[in-house]
């Protein structure tokens, strides 16, 4: 058995607009993922989060699932329209507040630890539409008053905050390639939106930091990373791939840790890349208490010299270009449904590249997992897949604690299928299947697996 060390928290992760729906209930105003899902085109089966899992109606029975796994911490998100509807504190909803305390008071009832996203993409509407949203330096002043809210109704009972949910992908998808809301395609915007970001972040741990340091919890902020593997041992190979790693995750986790984005980025972008001020990195350095990592993948990296090859998986041109990078995937890898290829040893090394480049933070990986299709038979959801994939992280995990990683947790992506984003309902990641016609929810094998290994706090090999 691999055993994991007795304080380990065991966890699983969801989103706001992925499961609540109540789109417009009780007071919410509407967010970016409302008015882009509900653009023909966008989502597949132009699909959109209105209703998702209805989690909003059915939180009790919710937490009551979470209690049967054993959890010992749930991490979910705020959706800040609901308690801000139009971004500002002009007006707080208590009809939103009210939720969320019933939602933290159930699961501490129920001995599970809220772990709280404030920002996981619902960015309220009218900030977009009257203030360009992350592109707009402001931004960073607007989130702090909202986590400053957040801190204030909820922080007697709530100790553990991430800030920002992976700003790779708000950056790259919203403002680089326009998959994701608010649908922009640019090859400056990202960099700006990113830089804008890291301030947001860095505001609001200094917000906490400064005026709730009584409630005596912790901050910090969620980044993702795939691992990136060269693709020969050449010296431009490994290069690359490190590169394409800077590229990804040091362009958020440097400016944490060291204080300023990597210098490969600097020379590459130019202009491009906006520059801290000296009371900024001051700011910035250091403002995160554990390394919030959600990781999934690994692709092969190679130097590509000025040279794109067909089928880099970013395409042409953006951050392929940017990098220099050309990115694939083996084909003889097993894939999950999203094409991800299922590469365990590719978390392992990215946990140790981490260990080494930031001093052996404590991590905390915060998303894990796969979507499979799954079918119910019976009643019953056979997901071996799924539990072989998370297995074998676990595994990898184990691994990399033994070679010094301090790994501190673990939050499986995800409790229930939801709203997958641009993929719409067709893509599964839950644990708990989700019949979408009548929102009943039924433990696949991988719920039924996770609990026991929560419950031996180990794996069996
Ligand atoms: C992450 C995201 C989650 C979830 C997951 C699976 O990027 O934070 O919301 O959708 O990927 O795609």
């Amino acid at each position: 058995m691999k055993e994991f060390p007795t304080d380990f928290i065991w966890g699983s992760a969801t989103s706001s607009y992925q499961i609540e729906g109540a789109a417009e209930e009780d007071g919410k105003g509407p967010s970016i993922w409302d008015a882009f899902s509900h653009i023909p085109g966008r989502v597949k089966n132009n699909e959109h989060g209105d209703v998702a899992c209805d989690h909003y109606h059915r939180m009790e029975e919710d937490v009551q699932m979470m209690k049967a796994l054993g959890l010992h911490a749930y991490r979910f998100s705020i959706s800040w329209p609901r308690i801000l509807p139009d971004g500002t504190t002009k007006q707080i909803n208590q009809a939103g507040i009210d939720f969320y305390n019933r939602l933290i008071n159930e699961l501490l009832a129920n001995g599970i630890e809220p772990w709280i996203t404030l920002y996981h993409w619902d960015l309220p509407l009218a900030l977009e539409m009257e203030k360009d949203g992350w592109l707009n330096k402001d931004i960073a002043d607007s989130f702090a008053d909202y986590a400053r809210v957040c801190f204030q109704y909820f922080g007697d009972r709530v100790k553990n905050w991430i800030t920002i949910n992976e700003p790779w992908v708000i950056s790259m998808l919203g403002y680089g390639q326009g998959i994701f809301a608010p649908g922009r395609v640019s090859n400056s915007e990202p960099y700006l939106a990113g830089h804008h970001i890291i301030l947001a972040h860095a505001k609001a741990a200094a917000v906490y930091r400064e005026e709730f340091a009584h409630q005596g919890g912790k901050i910090g902020i969620t980044n993702n990373c795939d691992w990136r593997e060269p693709l020969t041992d050449s010296e431009l190979d490994q290069a690359a791939a490190q590169r394409a790693l800077e590229f990804y995750l040091a362009w958020f986790t440097d400016p944490i840790y060291k204080g300023s984005y990597p210098q490969v980025m600097v020379d590459r972008l130019g202009d491009r890349l906006p520059t801290f001020t000296a009371e900024e990195k001051l700011l910035v350095q250091g403002s995160s208490d554990f390394f919030g990592l959600n990781h999934y993948t690994t692709m092969l990296a190679s130097d590509a010299n000025g040279e794109i090859l067909e089928g880099n998986v970013y395409g042409n041109g953006g951050i392929s270009e940017d990098q220099d990078v050309n990115l694939h995937v083996d084909p003889t890898w097993k894939k999950t449904e999203m094409g991800w290829a299922i590469v365990p040893w590719g978390c392992q090394k990215l946990l140790e590249w981490i260990h080494h480049r930031y001093d052996g933070p404590n991590i905390v990986i915060t998303e894990n997992g796969g979507a499979f299709p799954d079918e119910m038979k019976d009643g019953v959801v056979d997901d071996q897949d799924r539990l072989a994939y998370v297995k074998g992280y676990l595994g990898a995990c184990h691994d990399a604690m033994e070679n010094g990683v301090q790994l501190k947790g673990y939050m499986l992506w995800s409790l229930m299928d939801n709203f997958e984003w641009a993929s719409g309902y067709a893509k599964r990641f839950g644990i708990h299947y989700v019949d979408f016609e009548t929102l009943k929810r039924t433990p696949k094998a991988s719920a039924l697996w996770y609990r026991e290994v929560i419950r031996r706090n180990g794996l069996k090999v």
